[in-house]
């Protein structure tokens, strides 16, 4: 059985999607088979690598509530153009705005009915893959709460703003919460992201992190740097994207992390 790791973070624009793709692009050069899944009605995560849903007959909502088949029907293969070495499989469930309407037809369960239903789906993909990782989106909708109450871990990408603390307090508050309700929950870790090493605010926030959560945050912190915008645009990992890069290097090495700290 794979790891399920949800991104999350109810502040919206901190690299939770970013993270997401790269991350799991990382794992897969490491040789580990990966499941990207778009947990976000936006699809962000499906248009980084370029998928259009248009030509596609399902996606993650009809794999989570579909009558047939389910999210392993849905997957499909993300191309991987630089092959520097073996890799593993990378993998995604794509989303879009279909799965907006996840949220009326879970209105309408127990909540203990919603965390079942996509707590089967992810151990029905879990056995296939040592990674699955979802991107959920910003805020907590009925689908991300039920998604918190069915994974084993999460992530949290934090940017290094002071505005983003706050922010940081309350997921980890809210963490709490859904550990009542999923004891098994573990923070795999914070990840700081959007670094900017000239700017003293910056290296502030950092310590200030490292001060209040100590070992739950990666030793790694993620650069800012605009080619992560071209990696994007390009439907390419930055690894692929520019494999010398810091950047690909961090999130190699937070990839390293993220194995050792199964
Ligand atoms: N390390 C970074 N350096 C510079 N830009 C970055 C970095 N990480 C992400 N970005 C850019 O910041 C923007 C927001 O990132 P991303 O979409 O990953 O955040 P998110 O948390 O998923 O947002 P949302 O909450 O809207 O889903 C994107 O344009 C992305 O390209
Ligand atoms: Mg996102």
């Amino acid at each position: 059985m794979g790891r399920i790791i949800a991104l999350a973070n109810q502040k919206g624009g901190v690299g939770k999607t970013t993270s997401c793709a790269n991350v799991g692009g990382a794992l897969a050069e490491r040789g580990y088979d990966v499941l990207l899944m778009d947990m976000d009605a936006r699809g962000d995560l499906t248009s980084y690598f370029g998928i259009n849903t248009e030509t596609l007959e399902a996606t993650v909502y009809e794999g989570l509530f579909g009558e047939s088949g389910g999210l392993s029907d849905v997957v499909i293969a993300v191309e991987q153009t630089n092959r520097r070495r073996k890799k593993g499989r990378l993998e995604l469930a794509p989303a879009d705005i279909d799965l907006a309407g996840a949220a009326l037809l879970l209105a309408n369960m127990e909540f203990g009915e919603r965390q079942e239903i996509v707590k089967e789906a992810l151990e029905e993909v879990g056995e296939s893959y040592d990674f699955v990782l979802l991107d959920l989106p910003p805020g907590l909708e009925m689908l991300s709460v039920a998604v918190l109450g069915a994974v084993d871990e999460i992530i949290v990408p934090q940017q290094c703003s002071f505005l983003a603390l706050h922010g940081l307090r309350q997921i980890t508050d809210n963490i709490e919460r859904v550990q009542e309700i999923n004891a098994g929950l573990q923070i795999c870790g914070i990840l700081l992201t959007m670094h900017d090493r000239r700017t003293v605010h910056h290296r502030e926030v950092i310590r200030m992190v490292r001060q209040a959560f100590g070992q739950l945050v990666f030793e790694t912190v993620v650069p800012q740097t605009i080619r992560f915008q071209d990696a994007a645009i390009a439907h390419q990992t930055i690894m692929e994207y520019d494999p010398n890069s810091e950047a690909a290097k961090a999130y190699g090495a937070v990839a390293q992390e993220v194995v050792e700290r199964g």
